[in-house]
This record gives structure tokens, sequence and C-alpha cells, in this order.
């Protein structure tokens, strides 16, 4: 993800190209990062039935990478085929520019390392297993694709409209923490949470946070907590509705929020279309 602060980043940046592309040097990960690997994954597949989108869990068995940290280059091959993406292997966190050319370009930076074992419940920084089970999966899905790509090329643009604020909601509202209506009821299409072992079941079915009906304006106004689960999710009826809110120009949109303060992030309006209210379950009023 892009938009976070670039403090501390833990990856070797050293040896990359200048488009902060690497090599995955598969040979190097050790048994113990690969035996971890599999805890992480059995642990977040075994969750995935109950909480994940239908796309999701799909694109998930089929490409049955559970047993050892993934080989890009072996995933590539499959994905090209697919929907035309491409993995490519990155330090880390990348500048906004960069992440926004790759995406723009159908290319999604996968993070080279791993965490470590005393990181297995919370890990603040995306690692390998964040980009790689929480992102790829739904690379395979046509519409999400293209979101994704014109995502990419909206971020160039907003760089140039110093709106990289407004927009980086957007991405951590649905790319990140997304959540879907679906027949069997509301599920996660959100990488952030798919990869998350307390978050995933949390954003389903606690009562405590905000399910918000997608609306791209007030999730652009909407600040949000890097470190700890979401006060507020907002909920797409399919990523069709995404990539149909997206395709106007930004440009009077930006226009429009400037100037405007932010909303909290736990924040709910009178103009919320509520998924389901959180705050312990209390419901609203019944008009009498
Ligand atoms: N339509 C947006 C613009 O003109 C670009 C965009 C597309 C942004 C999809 C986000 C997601 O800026
Ligand atoms: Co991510």
């Amino acid at each position: 993800m892009a938009g976070e602060t670039t403090h501390n980043l833990r990856g070797d940046y050293s040896g990359m190209r200048p488009d902060y592309t690497v090599e995955q040097v598969w040979s190097a990960y050790t048994p113990e990062d690969h035996a971890l690997w599999r805890r992480l994954y059995a642990r977040q597949a075994a969750l995935v039935p109950r909480y994940a989108c239908r796309e999701f869990i799909d694109s998930l068995a089929a490409l049955d990478f559970g047993d050892a940290i993934p080989r890009f280059d072996a995933v590539n091959a499959k994905l090209s085929a697919a929907t035309g993406w491409r993995l490519v292997a990155v330090p880390g966190l990348l500048p906004d520019a960069a992440f926004f050319g790759h995406l723009a370009n159908r290319r999604f930076p996968v993070t080279v390392w791993l965490r470590s074992p005393g990181e297995f419940d919370y890990i603040v920084e995306p690692d390998v297993f964040h980009d790689f089970f929480g992102h790829v999966p739904l690379l395979f899905d046509a519409v999400f694709a293209d979101y994704l790509e014109a995502y990419g090329k909206g971020g160039i643009k907003a760089q140039e409209l110093g709106a990289i604020e407004m927009l980086s909601r957007l991405y951590w509202y649905t790319v990140e923490f997304g959540l879907i209506e679906t027949p069997a009821g509301i599920r996660a299409y959100g990488a952030g949470i798919l990869s998350s072992g307390g978050e995933l079941p949390y954003c389903v079915d606690s009562d405590e946070p905000n399910r918000i009906g997608f609306d791209l304006l007030r999730i652009m106004r909407t600040r949000y907590k890097i470190d700890t689960y979401q006060e507020s999710y907002f909920v797409i009826r399919e990523f069709r509705e995404l990539f149909e809110a997206t395709a106007p120009d930004f440009t009077p949109y930006y226009a429009q929020l400037a100037g405007r303060a932010p909303y909290a992030p736990g924040e709910v309006l009178p103009s919320d279309r509520l998924a389901k209210k959180g705050g312990g379950g209390a419901s609203p009023p019944m008009p009498s």
C-alpha cells in the first residue's frame, strides 16, 4: 500500500532497480520461513470459507500456495494468462509515484521478506504474507483487476493535483479493508483483513464497528487508523460498483473536498446507508 510513513523501513533497498524492483531470491528463504508461512496460511485458509467473498475463495483454491512461500514467477504464468497482471518483487513499501506507476501498468508489487515468528498475530508493515495472501487472489478477478489499474492511473493524476491523501483513503477502505454484500451476508474482500487472523472474523461478526454503504466522496473524506482494527468499514454490492463509481474524472471531487475537515474514523453521518450499525449492537429507535 502507499501513503504510509516511511519510517525505519525494514527491507533491503540497496540493490534495487530504478523502479524499486528486486529479484525474489527464493533459495534464500529458510526452512523456518517456509514453516512460518505454512502456519500463517493454514490459519487464514481456515477462516476464508466463512469470511471471504466468493471470488477470493475460488482464486485461493485454484492457486494452492499453502506449502511454501510462493515463487512469484510460477504465479505470474497463471496470472498473466488470467488478467494480464504480473507480480514484481520489491524490498517493501514504495514511494507513491513508484507504487502508482506499477499499478497503472498492471504490475503488483509484492514485498519479498517474511515477518518474524513473533509477529504471527500482528505486523504493521506489509510483508510477503500480507501482500501475497491478501492481494494476489483478487488480481485474478477481471473487474477488480481493472479497478486496481485505474486506481494506479488515478494516483499519478492525484499527485499532480495534490490529492494523494484523499485517494489513499479510497485505497484503504476498498483494496485494504473493503467489505462486500453477498447472498450469504457481508464478506471481506480487502487484503488487510483477509491476511489478519483477528480482524477477519471481527469485521464480519462483531457488533462494534460501523458497516456503511459505499460512498466515494464520503470515503475520500474519512480518516483511518493504521494500528487498530477499523472502526468503520464500507460495503460494496459488487466489484462493478467500485469500478463504475470511480470511473469519472476526480478533479472536481478533489476541488469540492479541499478545505473541508475530514471525518473521524468512527463517525456516523445521518446520510450514511448503514449495512449494520456498530456500537455493541444498539439499534436506532423504531419510528412510532
Ligand atoms: N477516475 C479517477 C480520476 O479521474 C481515477 C481513479 C479510478 C481513482 C479508480 C481511483 C480508482 O482521478
Ligand atoms: Co496491502
